[in-house]
């Protein structure tokens, strides 16, 4: 039993929750630094989120750390974001493995600098046979491109013959995304108040419940997601049916 079901008695924890961290840039200039101050005061939200989601039972956590339009970002802010990666990982990765993190990418992470594919592939291995909780950055990831790319993957294994155009459905279609063997997220939370999904997960998001909160990424705490869970849990899942349909 975990914590969160024995507060509040209820049994509906998501079991895939994403995250659209946001706000760090904005958060910093509140404190008058610049934006780096700020997506290092991210970092420690991520380590309490995870620890977090752990405590509640949640199966799968992905958070968005960096998009394919973050490159254009100032180049001084893009590589700080890149360094603070590694060293985050190199600082976390054996709690996290303690906790049973099994830590996962998806995105092109090929286009990254060589010494951040080394440490995610580093903590990938590392922690691959972890069961308690699956951790997913989302890096150098877009949704559109994920996408394409899987379209692009299935036509070409149709003109070689490998695949036929009549065996084609959704959940084939769904084996050629990152996501491959993830379940789609139930909640999708997004800081800052912003309300966009901004290229993320958006096949995957097709029967999500989204939630906004206007705290900045680096205040959010454990109580922040615990209001999203309750949030989700108060919200009717019809998938397209009746409410008279859906069985409690
Ligand atoms: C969004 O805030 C945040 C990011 C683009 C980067 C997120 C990165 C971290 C939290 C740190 C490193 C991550 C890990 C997983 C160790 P923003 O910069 O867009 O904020 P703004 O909208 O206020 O400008």
């Amino acid at each position: 039993m975990n914590d969160f079901r024995e507060f509040n008695g209820l049994n509906k924890v998501p079991q895939h929750v994403a995250i659209i961290m946001d706000g760090n840039g904005r958060w910093a200039k509140t404190q008058g630094k610049d934006r780096l101050y700020g997506h290092t005061h991210g970092v420690e939200s991520v380590r309490e989120t995870v620890k977090s989601s752990v405590d509640l039972g949640i199966k799968y956590l992905t958070l968005y750390a960096f998009s394919t339009e973050n490159w254009l970002r100032p180049k001084e802010e893009v590589d700080g974001l890149m360094e603070l990666l590694v060293s985050a990982i190199s600082e976390e990765i054996k709690a996290l493995h303690e906790s049973g993190v099994r830590f996962k990418t998806i995105g092109d992470i090929t286009k990254l600098p060589p010494s951040c594919v080394d440490s995610l592939q580093e903590a990938v291995d590392f922690t691959s046979k972890n069961e308690a909780i699956t951790l997913i950055l989302a890096l150098n990831y877009s949704s559109q491109e994920e996408i394409l790319h899987a379209a692009q993957q299935i036509i070409s294994e149709i003109n070689q013959g490998v695949l036929q155009e009549k065996d084609l459905t959704k959940e084939l279609f769904s084996r050629y995304l990152y996501t491959d063997g993830i379940p789609d997220p139930e909640l999708i939370i997004r800081t800052s108040g912003e309300h966009r999904l901004s290229n993320f997960m958006l096949w995957q998001a097709a029967y999500a419940e989204l939630h906004f909160t206007p705290v900045f990424w680096p205040e959010f705490r454990k109580k922040h997601l615990v209001a999203a869970i309750e949030d989700f849990q108060h919200r009717q899942r019809r998938f397209g049916k009746t409410s008279e349909q859906i069985v409690v």
